[in-house]
């Protein structure tokens, strides 16, 4: 298939809001996919080991989803109903959530997007608390709306026209960074008790919600010990709120051993997230709610013209079956610590690696212009990413200063492939 670059980059430029922006300095077209692969319009492959946006979770287009699209297609299937028609796909979908939600969480409303999907989670939290208050973290991201944006604690994101209505920000559980100056595995979980300080002392004293990524994505792989988010649900209960995991990135089995990664840590939240790699690249979220939760919008209605459309539904279903039954979850914990050993021998060997972190296929390496100063290597990480490119591979970019690499291969890659990833990224180090 032929293209035409610069006349594309000229349409953007012209035709699209300036806030769009693509990877690379030479921006990438891509034409082709399957499984970890992609290639560009000179049919160049590349290994994706961000998985689309960390938004795939079994493969770009898995045999089995090709399959049934084709099926639906062929036959004929409603392309497109609202949820005011019975069409058994999202019924079928309900189903299979409720297997794999922890708990007596089950009740669910499908959205489009993982933003749509907060903004349910944080409206329901209000409605069955009676309260307004919500407390995020800093350098979290819980999508583009308004709320959501209200929510994030990331500059970067925000813009003038945001009035972050009834939200409130604890301190970020960063521990590269720690912003009470503690170390991993010797502190108090200060991070946690700010989130007690700033109920006390920003709130009535009540409060509608906590939210948290148990890994935080787009703030590069933040990644909390484990027994943080279990300290927080507790002093959010004892201030009556709910707590909402958001899920959209580490949902599915990205962080491995579990469905969702917050049950690692022992809690069981009253709202889920997803999005992302839930649909595997098809438009489709879920706000997964406690019974009560959910019970408590009774009496009003709510709409939502694509929400559990039949082919999203059937693709985010067919993506539950699949992880379980090619045990991906396991796959993703057996690659993600391989690949994190080689992570950290690439530390030793790269004094720019300042931190490497996360789990199972969620991994993050901070840059850092020394060790000691920990001064971000924004422009370096950002060569790199140009330079993974020139080597065949792709990879993410985030955090505050832009200078964390973020690898979210898809849940199914191989050994050889996790062997190819770290050895393109050592071939990268040694171009920088
Ligand atoms: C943790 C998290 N929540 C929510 C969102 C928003 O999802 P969407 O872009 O599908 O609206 C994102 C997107 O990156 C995310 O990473």
């Amino acid at each position: 298939m032929g293209t035409n670059k610069e006349n594309w980059m000229e349409i953007r430029k012209n035709l699209f809001f300036p806030t769009l922006t693509p990877y690379y300095t030479d921006p990438l077209v891509l034409v082709k996919a399957s499984g970890s692969r992609v290639w560009d319009d000179s049919n160049v492959e590349y290994l994706d080991a961000i998985g689309g946006i960390v938004s795939i979770s079994v493969g770009h287009n898995h045999p089995r989803i090709v399959k049934k699209i084709r099926e639906m297609l062929d036959g004929n299937v409603i392309q497109h109903t609202t949820h005011l028609y019975l069409t058994g796909y999202m019924e079928r979908l309900a189903q299979r959530l409720a297997e794999v939600a922890p708990g007596d969480l089950g009740k669910c409303f499908f959205t489009n997007s993982g933003s749509e999907a907060n903004e349910l989670s944080v409206m329901t939290a209000r409605v069955a608390t009676g309260e307004q208050t919500i407390v995020a973290l800093r350098h979290a991201y819980h999508g583009g709306t308004g709320t959501t944006l209200g929510l994030c604690g990331h500059g970067t994101w925000k813009f003038r026209a945001q009035p972050p209505a009834s939200i409130v920000h604890a301190l970020e559980p960063y521990c590269y960074r720690c912003p009470f100056k503690a170390t991993r595995g010797n502190c108090d979980f200060e991070c946690a008790a700010d989130v007690k300080n700033v109920i006390e002392t920003t709130t009535n004293g009540k409060i509608a919600a906590f939210i948290a990524e148990p890994i935080q994505g787009v703030g590069g792989f933040i990644d909390p010990p484990v027994e943080y988010h279990k300290r927080v649900f507790d002093i959010v209960k004892s201030f009556g709120g709910k707590y909402i995991s958001d899920e959209v990135q580490t949902g599915v089995g990205r962080a491995g051993k579990h469905f969702f990664a917050i049950e690692e840590s022992g809690v069981v939240p009253d709202f889920i997230s997803m999005a992302k790699g839930f649909g595997n690249g098809a438009p489709i979220g879920a706000c997964i709610a406690k019974k009560e939760c959910a019970d408590a919008m009774t009496g009003k209605l709510q709409f939502n013209t694509f929400g559990g459309d039949p082919y999203q539904a059937m693709q985010a279903a067919e993506v539950i079956d699949i992880i379980k039954e090619e045990n991906l979850i396991n796959n993703a914990k057996v690659q993600g610590d391989f690949l994190k050993e080689g992570l950290l021998a690439l530390q030793k060997d790269f004094p720019i690696i300042g931190d490497v972190r996360g789990r199972g296929l969620l991994l993050g390496m901070e840059l850092v212009k020394d060790p000691k100063t920990k001064v971000p290597a924004s422009d370096e990480n950002a060569k790199f990413l140009n330079l993974t490119r020139q080597n065949g591979l792709l990879i993410g970019k985030g955090g505050l200063k832009g200078n964390v690499t973020r690898l979210t291969p898809p849940l199914n890659i191989t050994r050889a492939d996790a062997q190819e990833l770290l050895s393109k990224l050592r071939k990268s180090f040694e171009m920088i």
